[in-house]
C-alpha cells in the first residue's frame, strides 16, 4: 500500500469515528434563546393530544389563536392586599451569627430573608427590587400552588428582574402550611448564596402551638445553619408548652432530623397536615431537599432541655432552663410516611386517571448544548431532549417516578400537590401524603398522582440545584395555554 493510500484510509476511519460523535456533538446545541415550549416532545400520558398542545412542544415557539397567554393567570387584581412587604434583593458580603463571613446574597440586608406570615385566605403582595444582584433574580414561592404567572421561574413566567427592577407579587394565602420561596433565577447559584426565606401560612381557626418556630436549615460555605445560626440555637419554651418546628431544607441533599428528651409528632409534610400522627421516639424523620416536616413536641415537665437535630451538626435547643439534655446519635430506624398517621378520604378518584406519565432518571455520556459529561437522563434522553407532559384542565394525572442514575434526586413539582400512592409497589396505608418535593433514592421508584387544576406552564424537576442546571428539569403544560417568554438571549433568563 502506499503511504498516500495509508494516510487516506487513516483519515477515513477517523472521521467515521469522530463523524458520529461531531453530530451529536452539534445535535446537542442549544439555541441562543429558546421557549419551553420549543424544547423536547409532547408526552400526552396516552390522554387525547388536543390540538393545540400537539402543536407545541418541539414544533414552534409562537402564540396560536384561541390560546390562553399565561401572563394572565393572577390572583384577582381587584383584592386589597393583606399582607404587605418590599424584599430587597443584593449581592454582598454578610455575616453569619458565628462571624463567619460569607459572599452570597441578602434580601433586606439578611439571609435568609424575612419569614413571611399570612393568616390562611389573606393575600400576600411582595415587591422584589433587584438592588444590586448582577445576574438578575425572581422569587419562586416554593410549595404554594400560585396562579402560573406568579410562579417566579424566569423564562418560564416572567423575565428575571435585573439590577434596578421591580417585580410584583400577588397571590392568596389559602394553603395552610410550612413553605419558604427562593430564587429562580440562576438558581444554584443564588440559593445557595442566600436568596431565600421563610413562608408560614397559619389557619385562620384552630389553637396555634405555644412556640411556633421556622427553622430554615442552609449550609453556607459547608456551615449548616438554623436561621442563620450555628452550632447549638436556644429556643425558649417553658415545661409543658407546646412547640412547632418547622424544618425547611433549603439544600440540595437529603437531611435527617431526630430528637432526644422527648417524643415528637411529625404534624406535616409539605406544608399538609398528617392525619393522626402517633408519636414517635428514637426514630429520624428524614427532610427532602426543598421539602419540609413539622415537628410537634411537648416540653417535659420536669424542665429538661430538648435538642432537634439537624442533620446532626446543629441542633435547635428548646427550654433549657432545667437540666440540659444530652446530644444522642442519629437513630438510624426513620419514620416512613408511607405508612405514618392514618388514611382519610380523598376528594378525587386516583384510580381512575386520565394520563400517566413516566419521569424515569438515568445518566450516561453525552453532549448538554456542547459540552461533553456525564449527564443525567429523563426516559432515556438528555436536555433539551425531555417529556412536555401535556394535561388538560381537570385531569386526574398519574406519573411513575424511577430512578436509576446512581444518585439521590429530590423531585419537585410547581404548583400541585402529588399524592404519593406507593413506593417500589408498596401501596400507601398512612395518611395522605401529600408532597411537593419527594426524595427518590437511587434504585427506588415511586408512584404519585396530582389533580391538574392550576392552568399553566410548570417546571417538575430535581431540587438538588445543580442537577437541574445540568439537565435534570421537565415541563407539565396545559392545553390551551402559552407562554410568552424565553430561556437565554438578551433578557438573559436562566432559570436553573
Ligand atoms: Cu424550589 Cu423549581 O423550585
Ligand atoms: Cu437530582
Amino acid at each position: 500500500m502506499s503511504s498516500r493510500l495509508r494516510l487516506v484510509l487513516a483519515c477515513l476511519a477517523t472521521t467515521a469515528l469522530l463523524a458520529p460523535l461531531a453530530w451529536l456533538w452539534a445535535m446537542s446545541l442549544m439555541p441562543d434563546e429558546y421557549s419551553v415550549m420549543d424544547m423536547g416532545y409532547a408526552d400526552h400520558g396516552g390522554g387525547p393530544a388536543t390540538d393545540d398542545v400537539a402543536g407545541h412542544a418541539g414544533m414552534h415557539s409562537a402564540m396560536q389563536a384561541g390560546e390562553t397567554s399565561i401572563v394572565e393567570m393572577t390572583a384577582n387584581p381587584n383584592l386589597p392586599a393583606d399582607v404587605q412587604m418590599t424584599l430587597r434583593a443584593e449581592q454582598q458580603e454578610f455575616e453569619l451569627a458565628s462571624g463567619h463571613e460569607v459572599d452570597g446574597y441578602t434580601l433586606n440586608g439578611r439571609s435568609p430573608g424575612p419569614v413571611i406570615r399570612a393568616e390562611e385566605g389573606e393575600l400576600v403582595e411582595v415587591r422584589l427590587v433587584n438592588e444590586s444582584v448582577p445576574g438578575g433574580v425572581t422569587l419562586h414561592w416554593h410549595g404554594v400552588d400560585v396562579p402560573n404567572a406568579m410562579d417566579g421561574v424566569a423564562g418560564v413566567t416572567q423575565d428575571s428582574v435585573r439590577e434596578g427592577e421591580s417585580f410584583t407579587y400577588r397571590f392568596v394565602a389559602d394553603q395552610v402550611g410550612t413553605y419558604w420561596y427562593h430564587s429562580h433565577q440562576l438558581s444554584h447559584e443564588q440559593v445557595q448564596g442566600g436568596l431565600f426565606g421563610g413562608l408560614v401560612i397559619t389557619p385562620r381557626r384552630g389553637e396555634p402551638a405555644d412556640v411556633d418556630l421556622p427553622a430554615l436549615v442552609h449550609l453556607y460555605d459547608g456551615h449548616r445553619t438554623i436561621n442563620g445560626h450555628e452550632g447549638d440555637v436556644p429556643v425558649e419554651a417553658m415545661p409543658g408548652e407546646t412547640v412547632r418546628v418547622r424544618v425547611v431544607n433549603t439544600d440540595n441533599g437529603p437531611m435527617p432530623v431526630w430528637v432526644s428528651g422527648s417524643s415528637y409528632r411529625v404534624v406535616a409534610v409539605d406544608g399538609t397536615d398528617v392525619n393522626e400522627p402517633t408519636p414517635v421516639n428514637a426514630q429520624s424523620v428524614l427532610v427532602t431537599a426543598g421539602g419540609r416536616a413539622d415537628l410537634e413536641i411537648v416540653m417535659p415537665v420536669n424542665g429538661s432541655s430538648v435538642r432537634v437535630e439537624m442533620g446532626g451538626s446543629a441542633a435547635l435547643v428548646l427550654g433549657g432552663k432545667g437540666p440540659a439534655v444530652a446530644a444522642v446519635e442519629q437513630p438510624s430506624l426513620f419514620v416512613d410516611p408511607l405508612s405514618y398517621g392514618s388514611p382519610a378520604s380523598l376528594d378525587f378518584d386516583p384510580d381512575e386517571p386520565m394520563r400517566e406519565f413516566e419521569y424515569v432518571i438515568g445518566r450516561r455520556p453525552g453532549f448538554v448544548n456542547g459540552r461533553p459529561g456525564l449527564w443525567w437522563t429523563i426516559n432515556g434522553n438528555m436536555f433539551p431532549d425531555v417529556p412536555m407532559f401535556t394535561v388538560s384542565e381537570g385531569d386526574v394525572v398519574r406519573m411513575r417516578i424511577e430512578n436509576n442514575s446512581g444518585d439521590v434526586h429530590p423531585m419537585h413539582l410547581h404548583g400541585h400537590h402529588a399524592l404519593v400512592l406507593s413506593r417500589d409497589g408498596v401501596a400507601a396505608t398512612g395518611s395522605p401524603w401529600w408532597v411537593d418535593s419527594l426524595n427518590v433514592e437511587d434504585g427506588e421508584s415511586y408512584e404519585v398522582t396530582f389533580v391538574a387544576d392550576n392552568p399553566g406552564v410548570w417546571m417538575d424537576h430535581c431540587h438538588n440545584l445543580p442537577h437541574a442546571a445540568e439537565g435534570l428539569v421537565a415541563h407539565v403544560m396545559y392545553a390551551g395555554y402559552s407562554t410568552p417568554y424565553l430561556i437565554g438571549g438578551k433578557g438573559e433568563n436562566k432559570p436553573e
